[in-house]
C-alpha cells in the first residue's frame, strides 16, 4: 500500500548548524530571479516552497551594471546585473517582517567586497525576524585578488566562511561557484571552516560577440551563463562534491522539470534551486514539487530521502 501513503518530502539543511533549516519540500528558488518573493507571492503561493532565497544583498543599494545586461543563447541566458539590490537596511526594513509572517523559510543571500564586508551584514541580520538562515554568495570578483572570484580561492572562500560563522547564529550556506577546475577543493575548504550547507552551483563564466558592432553583447563583456545549457555541467559537479563532504548539498543550474530536480537529487543533493526556469514559466518551481511528488508516488516511496544520491550507491 506505500504508492497510496502520502510521501513525505521533507528535508533538513543545516543539521549542525545552531539552529536548524527544515523545509517542508526540497524545492527552492534560486537568488536574484525570483525578487524577493513578494512580487511572485501574486503569482501562485510561494508558501508552497520548501525556501525562498532573496536577491542576493550588499551592505549598501547596489544599482547594478548598465545595459545589456541580458542575452539569450541556446537552451540558456546570459546575465550580468552586476549585483542591483535594495541593500541590507531595506531588506530588514521592508521585506523581514512579510517574511515573519510567512511559514516557508526565507533565506537571505548576502555578498561583501571584503571579507570584513561579508560579516558586516551576517552581523546585521542576526535576530531579525523572518531570516531563517543566510546563503553566501562567494561568485563576486575580488578587488583585492586581482578581480578573481572570492569562490574560486580555497583560503579566500574558508576565510568568507569563517567570518560569517562566527558572526551569525544562522545556518550558513555557501554557494559555490562552478568556475573551477574542481569544486571539490572549495567545498572541502569551506565546510572546514563551519559552512552548514553547499548550494552547487552559481553561473558558468560565459560570453557572446554582436558581430555587426564588433563588440560584446554584454556592457560588462563576460556574463553568467544559466538555463538548460548548464545543467549537465551543474549535475556533475554536485556528484562530486556530495563525495565529497558530509553537509547537505542544494543543486542548482538549469533545473527546469521534475525529471531535472530528481536527477540532481540522484546525484547527492537534498534539495534543489530553480531559477532561469520561471522566467519562461512562473509556476516551474511549483510544477516541479508537484512533479516530484507524482515520482514518488508512482515509485511507491515514503520519503524523499529515500531518493536522495541514489546513483551514487553501488549497483
Ligand atoms: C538574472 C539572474 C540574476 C541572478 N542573480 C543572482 C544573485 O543575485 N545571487 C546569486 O547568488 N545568484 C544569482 N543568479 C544565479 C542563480 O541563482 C543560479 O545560481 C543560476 O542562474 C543557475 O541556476 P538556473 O540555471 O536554474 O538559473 C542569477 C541568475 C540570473 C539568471
Amino acid at each position: 500500500m506505500a504508492a497510496m501513503t502520502t510521501p513525505s518530502l521533507a528535508v533538513e539543511l543545516a543539521p549542525t548548524a545552531k539552529r536548524n533549516l527544515p523545509l517542508a519540500n526540497p524545492v527552492m528558488v534560486a537568488s536574484g530571479t525570483f525578487g524577493y518573493g513578494v512580487e511572485y507571492a501574486k503569482v501562485f503561493d510561494v508558501q508552497r516552497l520548501g525556501a525562498i532565497v532573496t536577491k542576493t544583498t550588499t551592505l549598501a543599494p547596489r544599482r547594478g551594471n548598465l545595459p545589456t545586461r541580458i542575452a539569450e543563447t541556446p537552451s540558456g541566458m546570459l546575465n550580468s546585473i552586476g549585483l542591483q539590490n535594495v541593500g541590507v537596511a531595506a531588506l530588514i526594513r521592508d521585506m523581514a517582517p512579510v517574511y515573519a509572517a510567512w511559514r516557508v523559510p526565507v533565506i537571505a543571500s548576502i555578498l561583501g567586497s571584503t571579507v570584513g564586508e561579508y560579516a558586516e551584514v551576517a552581523a546585521r541580520l542576526e535576530g531579525v525576524p523572518g531570516i531563517a538562515a543566510l546563503e553566501l554568495n562567494i561568485s563576486s570578483p575580488n578587488a583585492q585578488r586581482g578581480g578573481m572570484e572570492f569562490g574560486q580561492d580555497p583560503e579566500t572562500a574558508a576565510a568568507v566562511t569563517l567570518g560569517v560563522v562566527r558572526a551569525t547564529t544562522l545556518p550558513v550556506i555557501v554557494k559555490l561557484t562552478p568556475n573551477v577546475a574542481d569544486p571539490r577543493v572549495v567545498a572541502r575548504a569551506v565546510v572546514e571552516a563551519g559552512a552548514h550547507a553547499l548550494c552547487v552551483g552559481n553561473t558558468l563564466q560565459a560570453m557572446a560577440i554582436d558581430i555587426r558592432s564588433r563588440r560584446p553583447v554584454i556592457a560588462a563583456t563576460f556574463a553568467g551563463l544559466s538555463g538548460p545549457a548548464l545543467k549537465p555541467v551543474a549535475l556533475r559537479q554536485v556528484y562530486q562534491v556530495a563525495g565529497a563532504v558530509d553537509v547537505p548539498i542544494i543543486g542548482c543550474g538549469g533545473i527546469a522539470n521534475a525529471t531535472d530536480a530528481i536527477e540532481f537529487l540522484m546525484a547527492g543533493a537534498t534539495a534543489v534551486q530553480v531559477g532561469t526556469a520561471t522566467f519562461t514559466n512562473p509556476l516551474a518551481p511549483i510544477e516541479i514539487l508537484e512533479g516530484i511528488e507524482r515520482f514518488c508516488r508512482e515509485q511507491g516511496l515514503a520519503d524523499i530521502r529515500e531518493i536522495i544520491g541514489a546513483a551514487r550507491a553501488a549497483p
